[in-house]
């Protein structure tokens, strides 16, 4: 596809397999079944309806809960080994930023953290500096997140995300809290990121339009338990801009998903 990473053409890497993955909190089951490989490089999005366990599947891939059955590997690796290894990332609706540290600070906070406990970080390409330049807040690095917009903290906290430059990047209703103006801004500019670092990214929305507009693949999940609903190939050509959403083709896919949505 035009406009996809460069490194997707190298080969057919695997970010993330999930294989009959289950989660389970007691007797209730959260995810039932799950089975998906994510290849490196592409940028899924997650729709289904609330409590169908979409947050629970970014916290299976990154460690943050154990399957109940199955399988879950991270580039070939167990989530624990891929978390050490600061393989992904995760960005949540709330920047959740230090807040007596500057943006250029918070930024530099896993690379600090790394060295003070001795692990080996890979230290990406671009410094926190440049990464703060990359997602457009060039000159506001001495400012404090009380100081910023909440747009701002969240790009502070993408580029925060990228600083261990990830091969997963996970985001959870990133730009959930945002205003439909910074949305579209922020959508925009994350395609640039994903384009620039050919990083893959599972982004969870509530939003049709956002999941459409940005992912080449939209997982729908549905509720009770979570399972998969369907995959849909979102045949888009990238570079994705704006006036996109007003294409017949864009509509013909949010008609799609919403009914999709409704059955679920
Ligand atoms: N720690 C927990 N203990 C018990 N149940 C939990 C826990 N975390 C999540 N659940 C349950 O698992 C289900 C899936 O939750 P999850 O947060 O993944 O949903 P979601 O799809 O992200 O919802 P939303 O769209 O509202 O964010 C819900 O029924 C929730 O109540
Ligand atoms: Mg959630």
């Amino acid at each position: 596809m035009d406009g996809s990473p460069a490194h997707k053409q190298e080969s057919r890497v695997i970010a993330a397999s999930l294989s009959s993955a289950s989660v389970k909190f007691g007797e209730f089951t959260a995810l039932r079944d799950i089975s998906l490989d994510i290849e490196a490089g592409d940028f899924w999005t997650i729709l289904g309806p609330s409590g169908c366990g979409k947050s629970t599947m970014l916290r299976l891939v990154s460690d943050l809960l154990p399957p109940a059955t199955g399988t879950v590997e991270i580039l070939g690796k167990t989530t624990e080994a891929a978390r050490l290894a600061r393989e992904f990332a995760f960005v949540f609706q709330d920047a959740t930023l230090l807040p007596w540290r500057s943006a250029l600070k918070n930024v530099a906070l896993p690379l600090e953290i790394g060295r003070k406990r001795g692990i080996d970080i890979p230290v990406g390409d671009r410094t926190p500096q440049e990464l703060l330049e990359l997602v457009g807040l060039k000159g506001r690095e001495n400012a404090l997140p009380h100081e910023l917009s909440g747009g701002m903290r969240q790009r502070v906290a993408i580029a925060r995300a990228l600083v261990c430059q990830p091969k997963l990047l996970l985001m959870d209703e990133p730009f959930g809290a945002l205003d439909e103006m910074t949305r579209d801004h922020l959508n925009l500019q994350l395609l640039d990121i994903w384009k620039e670092t050919g990083t893959t990214i599972l982004f969870v929305t509530h939003s049709i339009p956002e999941a459409i507009f940005l992912g080449q693949k939209v997982l729908m999940l549905e509720a009770n338990p979570g399972r998969v609903k369907e995959v849909v190939e979102i045949d888009l050509p990238m570079p994705r801009h704006i006036s996109l959403r007003e294409q017949p083709e864009f509509n013909v896919y949010c008609t799609r998903l919403r009914r999709l949505l409704e059955e679920c």
